[in-house]
């Protein structure tokens, strides 16, 4: 047997470095209408969001001064500066390029010296998240997801999970395993009776990696439709990863009524243990029955629970590489995932344990 070896500090930290690189969704934008300026994590480094002057700005967590968060400070006016993020502790105030332009107990005549700063980030807005890259450089643009408002598709409300304890490429997996449903999720989106693998077709465009099988799921949309369970039908579904912290589906009926189901997921590695979930989607069919949004959004979150306890339990929570062989991924049942890890240990985000 193959003890479950210990993720090392050096490792976590590589894991770190090897993300930094890439845009990550970090909150949804519509919490700034709530609150001035936000909190959020990304790989383990605190984050304080705001927008100042019109423009959204991502700012570290932690005052120059005394280390206080910024995020529990406000936004004022500095002349000369506009809008300005300060601290509350002792007022300290920062531009959103991160250089500090007002320190209240500054004795006159004295000038703010230079290191009184703070590290500040790319930051944008899309898909109603705010992603933020902290490296100068980004290894690639935000991964497209599908546009959830097309015309004929009703978009749903989009979804954040509180964090799962685990890492953010054991989550995506979660969601990239087609051959699970018949287990965690038998009887909604799986059927025991149909375990077998399916003929997935696994290929990479660019920096997405691109999965095309079919298979039989109930026949059910909602949870609470019992009867529409007992039957199957068949379904194509294109799932496209965008590395590497992004999954989108398109779920097509192969049968008369052709119904579609969008979904995307984008994940936030707030540390190496600690991934937030962010869900969105849409359908082109029951368009006048928004009533039945709520039902959806429960077998939703049905779904996500049932994934949460299995890959809660996974350990180590970061992935083991290959060579280590503590995990045995099997051909061709585990294909998406061999490939997805493959491309992830070439991008140095599979690190040594
Ligand atoms: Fe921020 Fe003192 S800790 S102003
Ligand atoms: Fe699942």
């Amino acid at each position: 047997m193959v003890a479950t070896p210990v993720v090392s500090p050096d490792s976590v930290k590589d894991y770190y470095e090897s993300l930094k690189p890439f845009w990550h969704p970090v909150m949804p934008a519509a919490e700034l209408n709530d609150v001035p300026v936000a909190h959020a994590d990304l790989l383990d480094t605190p984050l304080a969001i705001t927008r100042l002057n019109g423009e959204l700005v991502a700012l570290s967590d932690v005052c120059r001064h005394f280390q206080a968060q910024l995020s529990l400070g406000a936004v004022r006016r500095v002349e000369g500066h506009g809008e300005c993020l300060m601290c509350p502790y002792h007022g300290w105030t920062y531009t959103n390029d991160g250089r500090c332009v007002d320190i209240p107990q500054m004795m006159p005549g004295r000038t703010i010296p230079e290191s009184a700063r703070v590290d500040s980030y790319r930051v944008q807005e899309m898909y109603g998240l705010i992603w933020v890259c902290l490296a100068d450089e980004p290894a690639r643009d935000i991964p497209h997801l599908p546009n959830l408002g097309a015309p004929g598709f009703l978009p749903g409300p989009l979804r954040t999970y509180a964090p799962w304890v685990s890492s953010a490429p054991r989550v995506i997996m979660a969601a990239l395993d087609d051959t699970h449903g018949a287990w965690v999720h038998n009887g909604l989106v799986g059927d025991r009776s149909h375990p077998e693998p399916p003929d997935h077709r696994v290929s990479r465009n660019g920096w997405d990696l691109v999965v095309d099988f079919t298979m039989w799921q109930p026949n059910n949309a909602t949870i609470a439709d019992d009867e529409a369970r007992e039957t199957l039908r068949e379904v194509a579904i294109t799932t496209t990863v965008g590395i590497p912290n992004t999954i989108h589906f398109t779920i097509r009926a192969l049968d008369s009524d052709e119904r579609v189901t969008l979904i995307w997921q984008a994940v936030c590695p707030a540390q190496y243990n600690r991934t937030l979930i962010f869900w969105g989607s849409a359908r082109n069919y029951d368009l006048d029955q928004p009533a039945w949004d709520p039902e959806f959004e429960k077998l939703q979150d049905t779904l996500r629970e049932q994934d949460r306890c299995v890959v809660e339990s996974q350990k180590p929570w970061l992935l083991p590489p290959f060579w280590t062989k503590v995990e045995l991924p099997m051909r061709p049942a585990d294909l998406p995932l061999i490939e997805y890890q493959r491309w992830l240990q070439e991008l140095g985000i599979v690190t040594d344990i």
